[in-house]
């Protein structure tokens, strides 16, 4: 087995290689790319830390040679928010980085599930679909938009004001990932909300993002929780590659197209990436409310990434 990370010598990527270095099953190889020069140091630096996994790095213009037999491919290249900007603000920069690797891994890795962090998500996994589409490799079971900061961000909120332990809850997050598309489904996190407080706690969610950006002032956003994040999703991955059952996780994939085209939700994950696409079950009238406000915005981000490359 195989995990590549690109973007590796950011934030989110060294947080991420850390994590998975100490994490992946023994034997498992840990192919690290960014383009800074220091990436076969980030490299060499994992290496020291005594567990079975084998970590090499490539840096430079050409990330082919870390993606050769790569199974899984985690994508966090890219820039970070600085205060006063939206997810969106990125897409200039972030969507030519994601056509670029992208289409590099349909090249060498075409049959690889590949998980989207780089931001804008709502829009960059579209951009991910339409390079392989093109270049005729594209599955939609093996292509994900990683939304999991948002359901352990949910968690621990939650934990937080009931005064129980955050690892004990999993709230699935529906939607997509940014802003009023970000939808914690609190009705089914088995404590009781009134309208009022399922509105303040959502606005939490949603704005957490926000909250890191600012409180980092300008220096960048999520880097730590969002390595947390990937490494518990791209695990995920590995676990039901190797053929454990029952993997599930909340993801923007491409599904039944109801809602939208990308839509996150409960996925039960298999060797082929997505096993079945779960149903997310009743909302609360609030949420449902809050859900067909979002449509529109998540539709949109789509629909710019899909221009940008057609
Ligand atoms: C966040 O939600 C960076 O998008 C990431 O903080």
């Amino acid at each position: 087995m195989k995990v590549a990370v690109l973007g590796a010598a950011g934030g989110i990527g060294q947080a991420l290689g850390l994590l998975l270095k100490t994490q992946l099953p023994n034997g498992t190889e840990l192919s690290l790319y960014d383009i800074a020069p220091v990436t076969p140091g980030v490299a060499a630096d994992l290496s020291h830390i005594p567990t079975a996994v084998k970590v090499t790095g490539f840096a430079g213009e050409d990330p082919a040679p870390a993606l050769i037999d790569a199974d899984i491919v985690l994508i966090s290249a890219g820039v970070a928010r600085k205060p006063g900007m939206e997810r969106s603000d990125l897409f200039n920069i972030n969507a030519g980085i994601v056509k670029n690797l992208v289409s590099v891994c349909a090249d060498i890795c075409p049959k690889a599930l590949i998980g989207i962090i780089t931001n804008p998500v709502n829009t960059t996994v579209a951009i991910a679909a339409e390079v392989l589409k093109q270049k005729g490799v594209y599955d939609p079971a093996r292509l994900f938009g990683i939304t999991t900061l948002d359901i352990i961000r949910s968690n621990t909120f939650v934990a937080e004001v009931n005064g129980v332990r955050p690892e004990d809850l999993n709230i699935p997050v529906i939607g997509g990932h940014s802003g009023i598309t970000i939808l914690p489904l609190l009705s089914q996190s088995g404590f009781e909300f009134t309208e009022d407080e399922a509105a303040s706690m959502t606005k939490r969610i949603q704005n957490a993002g926000t909250e890191v950006v600012e409180a980092k002032a300008g220096g960048g956003s999520a880097t730590l929780s969002m390595g947390q994040a990937a490494a518990q999703f791209g695990l995920s991955l590995v676990r039901a590659l190797n053929g454990e059952q029952d993997i599930i996780e909340c993801t923007y994939v491409e599904g039944s197209g109801d809602k939208a085209r990308f839509f996150a939700q409960p996925v039960l994950l298999g060797k082929n990436g997505v096993e079945k696409i779960l149903s997310y079950g009743d909302l609360s009238d609030f949420e449902e409310a809050t859900l067909n406000a979002a449509i529109s915005t998540l539709k949109t981000d789509i629909s710019i990434g899909e221009d940008f490359i057609n």
